[in-house]
């Protein structure tokens, strides 16, 4: 009869391990283990623990209370050598021990009850990485020693897919990071490629321009009282070229010919000086300004005027897309990462940016403004500014779903 109970329960262990197996994460595996170890297998109070990174303490996972309930138990740590059973467990000098008339415990160490209780260590085929912890507090059916082998089985089917789990989880972070630093060794390729064409032609082009520029100026005023049509002819390839110039200062300031000069600035001055540089387009777009300025803020060493270029740049690309108005928000405050940093976030009451073109916004000559002015420079230039200042940006929609929010950080 005993047998023929533990064949079935052992049929029951099997397809329990092949649902166990299809969980995401380690931390669903914990969880779905100790469910299904109550609902399938019968096991009255449980409780799994894994050992630490300073092996001789273990942290909590999930367990049953004292009324039956599952719940989480991570913030749990206590040390192996408190409790005598699992002590010699860890010493491997058995899987499972059965101790079949004693106190049982809560997670404070108070004695709620008496009755049996069966550790069984987690093992993983190599080396114990936990310990599986049940009695018998709330059925009072006393465990037996055909219990303490069933539940040392289960802990060890457990071990193993543990185990299995974290590995898949380590490789997939592992993958993802990988991935990040190749796009990013990408996208660092592609700039210097684009940096080194970029300053080639630039200064090609620079000079003839300026001579077109001079011709024009002269034309001009010879043109000037004579011929209206010639005169407006030249006005508008005056315009052209000045256009053009525009782009040439974009690529030369993006493969940095020019040098950086930093000085101790106030980033709310920054800010203020830069809003003035765009108040025109301000007012003309009928845009509300809304300033949240941290009192006090920290200098930064940064290099004025391109620290102005870039918040001219975002607030430019905040009011392109806002042309019925909206509001433009700028927040400055400080935070600490690995070092204290100055931040400014600029939010915009815009579109927001469809998510398939979100991860090239950086990418040189990218816009979807080409027809009205853009040259899809700007957050480049932006970036490689800030990357020079060992800064960070960002840009993402905001969660309103009504907008972008671009964030900056500076080094203090
Ligand atoms: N605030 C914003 N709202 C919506 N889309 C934005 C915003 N900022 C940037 N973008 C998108 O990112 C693209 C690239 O921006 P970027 O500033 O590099 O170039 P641009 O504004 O198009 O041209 P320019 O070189 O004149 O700045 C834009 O064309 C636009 O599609
Ligand atoms: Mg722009």
């Amino acid at each position: 009869m005993a047998e023929e109970h533990f064949e079935k329960k052992l049929r029951v262990l099997h397809e329990i391990s092949n649902e166990l197996s299809l969980t995401p994460s380690v931390h669903d595996l914990c969880c779905r283990a100790v469910e299904l170890g109550r609902s399938r297998l019968g096991f009255d109070r449980m409780s799994t623990w894994f050992v630490d990174k300073d092996p001789k303490y273990i942290v909590g996972s999930f367990g049953v209370d004292e009324k039956g309930r599952i719940r989480e138990e991570t913030e749990e740590r206590v040390a192996i050598g408190g409790d005598p059973v699992m002590k010699q467990i860890s010493a491997e000098k058995a899987h499972s021990i059965l101790c079949p008339d004693v106190p049982l415990r809560d997670n404070s160490g108070k004695a709620v009850g008496q009755g049996s209780h069966i550790i069984a260590a987690i093992w993983n085929g190599k080396e114990i990485v936990g310990y599986l912890s049940t009695d018998n507090l709330l059925k009072h059916v006393p465990l037996t020693e055909h219990d303490r082998d069933f539940v040392e089985l289960f802990a060890s089917t457990f071990g193993h897919l543990y185990s299995l789990k974290r590995t898949e989880e380590e490789l997939r972070a592992a993958y993802d990071r990988l991935k990040e630093v190749q796009d990013q060794l990408v996208q660092a390729a592609k700039m210097e490629v684009v940096g080194g064409l970029a300053s080639g032609v630039a200064h090609e082009v620079k000079n003839p321009l300026a001579i077109i520029l001079q011709g024009i100026d002269y034309l001009a005023k010879k043109v000037k009282a004579k011929d209206e049509n010639s005169h407006a002819a030249l006005m508008r390839m005056r315009i052209a070229v000045k256009k053009a110039n525009a782009i040439i200062k974009g690529l030369l300031d993006f493969s940095f010919t020019t040098k950086l000069d930093f000085t101790s600035q106030d980033l709310n001055e920054v800010i203020e000086a830069a809003l003035l540089l765009v108040s025109y387009e301000i007012g003309k777009y009928h845009i509300e300004v809304v300033k949240e300025f941290k009192k006090d803020i920290p200098e930064v060493k940064i290099d004025k005027n391109k620290a102005e270029q870039v918040f001219i740049n975002i607030f430019l690309n905040a009011i392109n897309h806002m042309p019925k108005g909206g509001q433009l928000t700028i927040r400055t405050y400080t935070t600490v990462t690995d070092k204290k940093m100055v931040c400014a976030d600029i939010e915009d009451t815009g579109p927001g940016i469809p998510a398939n073109i979100l991860d090239k916004v950086f990418d040189p000559f990218f816009t979807t403004r080409r027809g009205l002015g853009g040259t899809g420079l700007g957050l480049t230039i932006t970036k490689s500014i800030i990357e020079m200042h060992k800064g960070k940006i960002t840009v993402e929609n905001k969660k309103d779903g009504h907008g972008v929010k671009v964030s900056l950080m500076f080094k203090e």
